[in-house]
Order: structure tokens, then sequence, then C-alpha cells
């Protein structure tokens, strides 16, 4: 099978299974994540199918939608994989980027890292900030029955992992928990530079909010 092939019946998969994901997790979250992905891999040196199936595969089965369990994602990405004989070591390399992407397995610090993985985490981050981040939190938020903001619970800063999955906090209190944080974090050029530009966006958005509600 050819990329282009593998790349369909991949997309295909992950639409279904979304279906009924919610709105900040839906296949549109993939669909930019894929886009920003591939744009950012043509300023590195990397494996552009192994990018597009780790960003198209990203949060095929969230663990924050799945009890927690965070091995569930990378099994069905990998199951999937083999279902369409993709090569043995792609897959497991998707299945090793997915495992460590994402924002809760950045707290146990023994790593594992590659150029694939260092594209796609930036093309996932990207999506968390900006406008489009803006709007995906207060989506999940709601989701969630969170508060928007109440001036009685302040931000948590350095949390540990298991406060950050456990958290009911209102929704402002997540860009002080982890998208102002973004910005310091992007592995490559390309994504650091988009990420400033998102960054500046979200600290106007606080800065306007803080106005209209003190
Ligand atoms: P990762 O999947 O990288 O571990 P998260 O699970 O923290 O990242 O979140 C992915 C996206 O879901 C965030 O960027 C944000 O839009 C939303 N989200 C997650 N946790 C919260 C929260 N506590 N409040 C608001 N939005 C959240
Ligand atoms: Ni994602």
């Amino acid at each position: 099978m050819d990329h282009e092939q593998i790349i369909e019946l991949t997309v295909n998969f992950v639409k279904e299974t979304l279906k009924n994901a919610e709105g900040g997790h839906d296949w549109w979250h993939i669909d930019r994540v894929w886009t920003n992905a591939k744009h950012i891999a043509r300023h590195e040196d990397c494996d552009l199918l192994t990018v597009e199936l780790a960003a198209l595969l990203h949060d095929i089965a969230d663990s924050k939608f799945h009890n927690g369990d965070e091995e569930i994602g990378p099994a069905t990405a990998s199951k999937f994989l083999k279902s369409i004989n993709v090569d043995q070591a792609v897959a497991d390399h998707v299945a090793s980027i997915i495992k460590h992407m994402s924002f809760k397995a950045s707290f146990d610090k023994a790593g594992f890292h590659s150029p694939e993985l260092a594209v796609v985490q930036d093309a996932d981050r990207l999506d968390a900030i900006g406008a489009i981040g803006i709007a995906r939190a207060f989506t999940y938020g709601g989701h969630k029955g969170r508060e928007i903001y109440n001036p009685e619970i302040k931000p948590q800063l350095n949390m540990t992992k298991e406060q950050y999955k456990n958290t009911t906090a209102p929704t402002i209190n997540h860009f002080y928990e982890k998208l102002l944080l973004l910005k310091d974090k992007m592995n490559t050029n390309t994504g650091r530079e988009m990420a400033l530009q998102r960054h500046a966006f979200m600290e106007h958005f606080l800065k306007q909010f803080y106005g209209e509600v003190s």
C-alpha cells in the first residue's frame, strides 16, 4: 500500500472512531493537528508517514475519556496499524509517540524522544493555545461542567500529575496550569514562532477578561 492509501484508511478510521467526541477533541482537532504537523515537518528532518500517522491517531482513545487508562491510546493505534499492514517499525514508533506526547506524559521524566515526536507534539500544542486554544478550553470545561471563573479559587502552579488529572478548577485556571506554559516547551523553531503569536493573543484575552470581571 502506498503513502496516500495508508493515510486515507487512517483518516476514515479516525473520523468514524471520533464521530461522537467532545468538541475540543473531535475530528476537526485532529485535522488541525495534522495540518500543523505537515507544515512543521516541511522544516524538519523527519519521516513524514510517521508524523502524519501519529498526528492522525494521537487522540484516538485519550485516557481522560477512558477512566485514566494511558495504554489504550497507543494500543488502539497499534492494533489499527497492524490491521492495515503498516510496517511494524513505523507502527511501533507511532505508538511510542502517542504514549509520550501528551502534557500528562511530560510529568513522567523517563522520556522517549524522536524528531517525529517533536513535530507532532508541537502541532498538538499549537491547537491548545491562541484563539482556538481558548475555544477548546471552554468547550472542554463546559463538557465537564466546570465554572468559567471563580475569584475564590486561585490557579495552582506546579501541579503534580495526579493534581493535574483530577482538577475540577474553573477553566480560567487551566491557562495558568498549562496553556501559558506551552510556548516555552516547544521543540521546533517553526512551532515556537507560531506559538509566540498565539501566546500573545491569550495574554491579550486574559487582560481583557480580568478587566471585565473585576
Ligand atoms: P494532553 O492531552 O496533551 O495531556 P490535556 O489532556 O491537558 O492535554 O488537554 C488537551 C486539551 O483539553 C487542552 O489543551 C484544553 O483545551 C482541554 N483541557 C484539558 N484539561 C482542561 C481543563 N482542566 N480545563 C479546561 N480545558 C482543559
Ligand atoms: Ni490532541
